[in-house]
């Protein structure tokens, strides 16, 4: 499990506050993240990076909320942005865009005018067609604008289909045998200054094997450009470092970057570049549980259900991943367990948060489900017309609001009935 969850006399703590007392006083459901392990998880990348030229960036799309955004940025974190609003996000947060990456394959017009008019770090462009739009409008407004290209090196991180992105058939990112070519084009463009090398290749990653591949590939490109007088100020390896959901063991943070590094110092053409990472889920993901409790316990024939007040709007990663959630009952209860198929109250078969469950549990019971930091709330939707979750974050004793729960008036206030 994680460490600021602990049991205390049968019930369950986030970090020193019961969450049945988070329960009531913020109703439930409920995100609910502790402080440390969020910096915990950032500290150790920034440890690991210490005494080097690197940057590790937070990628905002696990989870953009504000406080997170703030703490991350007082530990000295970059950003890494797939949007105009993320952007916006880290600025009204207090981050630095002059630390800000901004990745993505369909950045429009107005998202990357935002971003040159705040001078983010670098562009990771994805496409030659994007290259010349950014160009474009770069030189128009008397800027060049920083650029990666992002390749993608074909390589498979092992990871689920829909969170798996540097292989050939992916959208995402240049084909790496083409990215020469185009990495000469982009040298030659009035509004681009090229700066570096960018490649994602996943997400939820448990191994070192393909970020080593990658790396490999990207030092081949980064010596074919050397050779070609393209000169480079950084490599950014992305993110995708996996977690722990159930059973998996990830490599540590420290391991991932030693490995990275170790990589690095052994080639002269990259050695003294600039590293930049962007994770996600690695800082956020065990950070973050999401609380709920048991409206209802039904059997239909032999199988049983536990309906809880949570539901795929909240919490999307089981329905449209089958990911596996821990799910552990706040209270420890004497009776025996029983297995159950762990449902919301949204009328689908897909929403589920757990299946085959053996759980202790009474009508009324509070469960957390487990590793919900990263992809959680950010994935979040009103299906149904059901108001998003309260989040709080725990510092100690201490419990931070650091959302509201919704009101189902917000949810249509944008909407008009037709004239009379
Ligand atoms: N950089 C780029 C360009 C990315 O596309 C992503 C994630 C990241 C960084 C951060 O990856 P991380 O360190 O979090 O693995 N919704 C899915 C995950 C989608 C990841 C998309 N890209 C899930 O819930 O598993």
């Amino acid at each position: 499990m994680t460490d600021w969850l602990s049991d205390r006399n049968g019930l369950l703590h986030a970090e020193d506050v019961p969450l049945s007392a988070i329960a009531a006083r913020f109703g439930t459901p409920a995100y609910v993240y502790s402080r440390s392990a969020i910096a915990t998880a950032f500290e150790e990348f920034a440890r690991a990076a210490a005494g080097r030229r690197a940057l590790v960036c937070y990628a905002l799309k696990a989870n953009s909320n504000l406080a997170i955004i703030d703490l991350l940025a007082r530990a000295g974190a970059g950003f890494d942005i797939v949007s105009g609003g993320e952007l916006k996000r880290v600025l009204a947060a207090g981050g630095d865009p002059a630390k800000v990456v901004f990745s993505g394959v369909g950045k429009s017009e107005a998202e990357i005018r935002l971003a040159l008019e705040h001078s983010v770090r670098c562009f990771n462009v994805e496409s030659e067609s994007e290259l010349r739009r950014l160009s474009a409008i770069a030189s128009a407004t008397g800027k060049r604008a920083n650029v990666s290209l992002r390749v993608n090196p074909d390589v498979d991180a092992g990871t689920h289909p829909y969170i798996s992105t540097g292989l050939r058939q992916n959208k995402f990112g240049i084909a790496h045998d083409a990215a020469l070519a185009v990495y000469r084009e982009a040298a030659k463009l009035p509004g681009i200054a090229v700066v570096g090398i960018d490649c994602h290749i996943g997400s939820q990653i448990t191994e070192l094997a393909p970020f080593v591949a990658a790396m490999d590939k990207v030092i081949e490109l980064a010596g074919a450009l050397s050779r070609e007088g393209i000169a480079l100020e950084h490599l950014d390896l992305g993110g995708g470092l996996g977690i722990r959901y159930d059973d998996e063991q990830p490599p540590s943070r420290a391991a991932m970057l030693a490995a990275v590094f170790e990589r690095i110092d052994s080639s002269p053409v990259v050695r003294d570049l600039e590293v930049m990472f962007e994770f996600g889920r690695s800082i956020v993901g065990n950070a973050g549980l999401l609380l709920t409790r048991v409206e209802y316990l039904k059997a239909n024939s032999d199988k049983r259900f536990a309906i809880v007040d949570a539901a795929m709007n909240d919490l999307m990663r089981p329905a449209l991943y089958e990911a596996y959630h821990r799910i552990v009952p706040v209270a420890r209860n004497p009776g025996a367990a029983s297995r159950y198929d762990v449902v919301g109250p949204v009328c689908e078969s897909g929403d589920w948060l757990g299946r085959d469950r053996d759980l202790a549990i009474n009508e009324g019971d509070l469960l957390a489900i487990l590793s919900a930091g990263a992809y959680g709330m950010a994935m979040s939707s009103n299906y149904n017309t059901r108001p998003r979750p309260a989040e709080v974050m725990v510092e100690g004793s201490r419990v931070h609001l650091i959302r509201d729960r919704e009101t189902v008036e917000s949810l249509y206030a944008l909407e008009r009935r037709l004239p009379a």
